[in-house]
């Protein structure tokens, strides 16, 4: 029922099928005159959590989930070092940054892998303001709980609201008895959806049939391919959530970022409509809904003005049956503390799909026709367990290039019977509308073009974000010529 991959037949390396040219140590770089310059040392190390009773062993950030805010304002200079404590190789990606490609942490493609005891150094100025994260690429290192939000502040922001919640959203392996390397070689192995073992117990999590979501409901297709015991907000379970407390009648400014490997959520506030005013970091016309999509990689931003109570912020994994959901609790006032498996009407009703966002004029790609058209054909299947671009899989495929100023068009389509989270490096992308993305979600069988200026010269990854997926071959290169 899917297309096939020809040359999708040998095992996985476990490495993406990660080229193998070396790079050397990172050239430094300068901020100019008068530039402000962020310095910051992130160490990438082992960890022990306690998930609201549960203890896991982890990789983690600062030893902390998420990591630590990255926070500057756009046109400020980062100095970012990684210093990996962990034992194995790994680097770190500023997911939906326009940088320059020798810090867009890709081994093998931009850089070489860091070593254990290693470090490296990631200068460049952010340019665009907007919700982004960041975490390693390298393997399926991100489900491990290597990540954290970065915001980069808009100088010209009028601001209009009275807070401002950064919300973190993940799915969680157990980390004590499977690990995602495990994960991810029973799915190579067994061809299909794996549990991982030891995922178990969790009790009273499993709510069965939430909200009568079944698997392949909805605009999506089949969900995941990994069976999460445990989905969390900001590091927290639903039955620890964390408390977000304001006055009622505030307005906040809600940041959501999906850094799950391998869940889409439907998000929403119990009792309150969402104003959607950017995705992707990108400005929208501001759009009223219950709730809202959000796929591996995507970050939403949202004004709301808060009722008078303590209402329940779910995200709900779409598709999956166990696990529960991930909540936050919100509190404006006096009221008991929404349960874990709290149900907000506003998810019942219509969820937004973002690609429909529109949006701003200023923020829209200037249409124009493209100087090169390229296809990306998105393939593979659950069983068995394989994943690729055009035909092969990463590093068996073929490049896409670009000349440096030129408009490129990509037509992509999704050859499978699941919704993927398409996401490209280095630039943003533009849907037919004009919106901005760079992480977008395709679902089965659905085609569109997307633009991009090539205005950012280097070797650029274009790959499904599910973590899985990307690991067992379904990225692509995109390269200047
Ligand atoms: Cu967050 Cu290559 O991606
Ligand atoms: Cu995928």
């Amino acid at each position: 029922s899917t297309a096939t991959l020809a040359a999708c037949t040998s095992s996985s390396s476990g490495t993406g099928g990660m080229p193998s040219r070396t790079f050397g140590p990172p050239t430094p770089v300068s901020p100019s005159p008068g530039q402000k310059v962020l310095e910051k040392t992130l160490t990438a190390r082992p960890v022990s959590l306690d998930l609201g009773g549960r203890t896991v062993a982890t990789w983690a950030y600062d030893g902390a989930l998420p990591g630590p805010l990255v926070r500057a304002t756009a046109g400020d200079f980062l100095r970012l070092t990684l210093d990996n404590q962990l034992p194995a190789d790994t680097t770190i990606h500023w997911h939906g940054i326009r940088l320059p490609n020798a810090a867009d942490g890709v081994p093998g493609l931009t850089q070489d892998p860091v070593k254990t005891g290693g470090k490296f150094v990631y200068e460049f100025t952010a340019p665009d303001p907007g919700t982004y994260f960041f975490h390693p690429h390298v393997g399926v290192q991100l489900d491990r709980g290597l990540y954290a939000p970065m915001i980069i502040d808009d100088p010209t922001d009028p601001g209009g609201y009275d807070a401002e919640w950064i919300l973190v959203l993940d799915d969680w392996i157990d980390g004590t008895g499977t690990t995602p390397d495990e994960v991810f070689k029973k799915l190579i192995a067994d061809g299909g959806p794996a549990n991982g073992g030891g995922m178990g117990g969790m009790g009273g999590m499993d709510h069965g049939s939430m909200g009568g979501m079944s698997m392949g409901s909805g605009p999506w297709g089949d969900a995941g391919d990994v069976t999460y015991p445990l989905f969390l907000i900001n590091g927290k379970p639903p039955t620890d959530p964390d408390v977000l407390t304001a006055k009622p009648g505030q307005k906040v400014r809600l940041r959501v970022i999906n850094a799950a490997s391998d869940t889409i959520f439907t998000v929403a506030l119990g009792g309150h409509r969402l104003s959607i005013t950017h995705s992707d970091g990108h400005a929208v016309e501001p759009t009223e809904v219950g709730a809202f999509y959000i796929g591996m990689g995507e970050r939403y931003d949202a004004i709301v003005t808060l009722g008078d109570g303590a209402f329940p912020l779910v995200a709900r994994p779409f598709g999956k049956t166990s696990g529960g959901q991930a909540m936050a609790v919100v509190r404006t006032g006096d009221g008991a503390t929404p349960r874990a498996d709290a149900d907000p009407g506003e998810l019942a009703g219509q969820v937004l799909i973002g690609s429909q966002l529109r949006p701003t004029e200023a923020a829209k790609l200037p249409g124009k026709e493209p100087d090169t058209t390229v296809d990306l054909a998105l393939q593979g299947s659950m069983k068995p367990y394989q994943w690729g671009m055009n035909g092969a899989k990463y590093g068996e495929n073929e490049p896409l290039t670009v000349k440096a100023g030129q408009r490129l068009r990509i037509n992509a389509t999704n050859m499978t019977m699941m919704t993927h989270p398409l996401h490209l490096h280095g630039h943003t992308f533009a849907l037919p509308s004009g919106l901005r993305k760079d992480t977008v979600l395709m679902a089965p069988m659905q085609s569109f073009a997307i633009d991009l200026d090539a205005d950012n010269a280097g070797d650029w990854m274009i790959h499904c974000h599910n973590i899985y997926h990307a690991e067992a071959g379904m990225m692509i290169a995109l390269e200047y010529r």
